[in-house]
């Protein structure tokens, strides 16, 4: 065993801390895993040279090898996803064939000492290893991802090996640092956690955009299996299965009023109980329809799975009220899903949302915990991610990092919707596609105006029209504006949706109907109105849409780890 298997496991805190830890000589293990995570090394202040002299383990995948000074060494840069930098290993051939060791995509797991580079070299310490423990060998003209530089778009055909590309990775860290600061703003401000239902049987935002769940069509599907397979039994089928019965009864009969033995009549009332069992099998097939269950014309949900309809959520909004209604101050962090037939770069069919919702607060409360929140990731990111932060400005947007630090330092604008609509009209340097008129839905265009061109910074637009804003939202005394609230972001335009909610009874009831909505689905989410109402408020902010203005990266796709739209859903 290795000098290095020898040392105790780190707390876990300093582990995810390890670039803080300018931690003199020793090296930090992986817990559970005999390897040193790369990051513990090449994090460190010192990139890692004041480790010179230790022996190590570690794992990764080279990201480009080459053999050198005619094949008697190689030359690996090695990732293992820790931290976006590579550490580089240098196996002499007397240690191991090298020609495997090259092929980009290669895993290999290898110890050796840590070692001062020779001077001029950028690296500030290398690995030479003494021995590759493990091999998981790349044919490198089957790999699909060569070395060259690859589009997003084409990556996207390869969801399953694209987290070893370097934005890919890079790009997992962010999303991972932005879960990690959700959980500890929410639970650094007293917010409960509360796990929502994916399964829902009321549609939230009532824009009937829900996927439906559904065991009525596999079912049917696989009662026209069988039908083909093993027909339906005629009615000519059925009267000889009846009639077989019959006689079967008719020799019971017979036998019980000749006095025959018990072993004879037990025998014949054996044979009568298998006709009938015969008989009730071919009418219970014969009762097999192809095609969905109907009733009056319709399709008959109460022979479905939940015997009614129902739905993936949309947004965990009503179910987490009732939980606020109780408990005051809770989030929930999840996966929704939306049928729009939407080809945008902002919009997904499966994506993540985060939502809290807050008893006794009103909108300017809510907009406050929603500045604060986003302020609090973007501080998160330049304090946990700044090595991911530093490749996305390389690589995909020069301004990410002021924009961030810029957010966290710059009170938002805060705007009515008819301050906006003034605004919009007013504008001369731009053609908008979408008239402005008071009334309208603002369009990506509007948004995206007012946050990158006329403000340059995040823009809290509230009050909109009660017309185009869902049946929950608070009415205004002025009767035509509800206390909504949408928060624009330079890049990406609408980051999160909120408002603060209607708790008058007959006030909501009245939207549900006005809405053309089925009032019986609301019935429970009325109850929180019927019984100790209370003024609340609460908002949902896209999960990916953050990652997309943290990393300013184009396509919303490209930052969810398995995307889903229309005509995709892949794995
Ligand atoms: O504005 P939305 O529709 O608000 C709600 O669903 C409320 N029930 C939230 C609440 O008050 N608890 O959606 C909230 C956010 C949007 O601002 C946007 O960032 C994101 O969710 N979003 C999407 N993100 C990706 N793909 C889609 N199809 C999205 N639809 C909404
Ligand atoms: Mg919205």
């Amino acid at each position: 065993m290795s000098e290095d298997h020898t040392h105790t496991a780190p707390p876990v805190a300093e582990l995810a801390n390890a670039t803080l830890n300018d931690g003199g000589s020793t090296v930090m293990r992986a817990h559970f895993s005999q390897r040193v995570p790369i990051r513990s090394i090449l994090g460190r202040p010192d990139g890692g040279a004041g480790l010179a002299g230790q022996k190590v383990t570690v794992g990764g995948w080279v990201k480009t090898g080459r053999e050198q000074g005619k094949g008697t060494f190689a030359f690996l840069e090695l990732n293992d996803g820790s931290c976006p930098a590579n550490l580089q290993v240098i196996v002499e051939a007397s240690v191991a064939d090298l020609g495997p060791l090259v092929p980009t995509g290669t895993c290999v797991s290898v110890s050796g000492e840590l070692k001062t580079p020779p001077e001029g070299t950028k690296q500030k310490i290398e690995l030479r290893v003494d021995r590759v423990i493990e091999l998981g060998p790349v044919d490198p003209a089957k790999y699909p991802l060569p070395k060259t530089r690859l589009t997003l778009e084409f990556l996207r055909d390869f969801v399953h090996l694209r987290p070893r590309t370097n934005t890919i990775s890079a790009v997992a860290r962010i999303r991972n640092a932005l879960a990690y600061a959700t959980h500890t703003f929410f639970q650094q401000h007293g917010f409960l956690y509360v796990h929502t239902p994916i399964i829902t049987t009321s549609d939230c935002e009532g824009a009937g955009e829900m996927f439906q769940v559904t065991t009525l069509i596999s079912e049917a599907e696989k009662v026209e299996k069988e039908l083909k397979e093993n027909p339906s039994p005629s009615e000519a089928d059925i009267e000889a299965a009846k009639l077989a019965v019959q006689e079967k009864g008719e020799v019971v009969k017979k036998l019980k009023s000749d006095k025959a033995s018990k072993e004879e009549i037990s025998a014949a009332v054996a044979v009568l109980n298998k006709a009938k069992e015969d008989l009730s099998k071919l009418e219970e097939r014969a009762k097999l329809q192809p095609g969905l269950p109907k009733k009056d014309g319709k399709i008959d949900y109460s022979r479905d799975f939940f015997a009614r309809q129902a739905f993936l959520t949309v947004s965990g909004q009503l179910q987490v009220e009732s939980f606020a209604c109780a408990l005051s101050s809770v989030y929930t962090f999840g996966p929704t899903f939306r049928a729009e037939h939407s080809h945008t770069s902002r919009h997904l069919a499966e994506f993540w949302m985060v939502e809290p919702e807050i008893a006794f607060a009103d909108l300017q409360d809510d907009m406050n915990c929603a500045e604060a929140y986003v302020k609090f990731l973007c501080q998160w990111l330049l304090d946990n991610c700044y090595d991911d932060m530093e490749f996305m400005a390389k690589n995909f947007d020069k301004g990410a990092i002021d924009r961030l630090k810029m957010v966290a330092s710059t009170p938002f604008v805060r705007i009515t919707y008819s301050e906006a609509v003034d605004i919009l009209k007013q504008v001369t340097d731009k053609k908008f596609e979408n008239k402005v008129e008071w009334g309208i839905d603002l369009a990506s265009e509007h948004e995206r105006y007012l946050t990158e061109v006329k403000y340059k910074k995040p823009v809290i637009v509230y009050n909109y029209p009660k017309g185009i804003k869902a049946f929950y939202m608070k009415v205004n005394d002025d009767g035509e504006t509800v206390a909504a609230m949408d928060v624009l972001v330079p890049k990406v335009g609408e980051l999160i949706g909120g408002s603060q909610r209607e708790e008058r009874y007959d006030v909501i009831q009245k939207r549900i109907l006005d809405m053309g909505l089925p009032l019986e689905p609301y019935e429970w989410y009325l109850d929180l109105r019927r019984y100790g109402t209370v003024k609340h408020s609460g908002f949902g902010l896209g999960f990916e849409r953050m990652i997309l203005f943290a990393t300013g990266i184009d396509n919303i796709r490209d930052v969810i780890p398995f995307p889903r739209y229309p005509g995709r859903a892949d794995l």
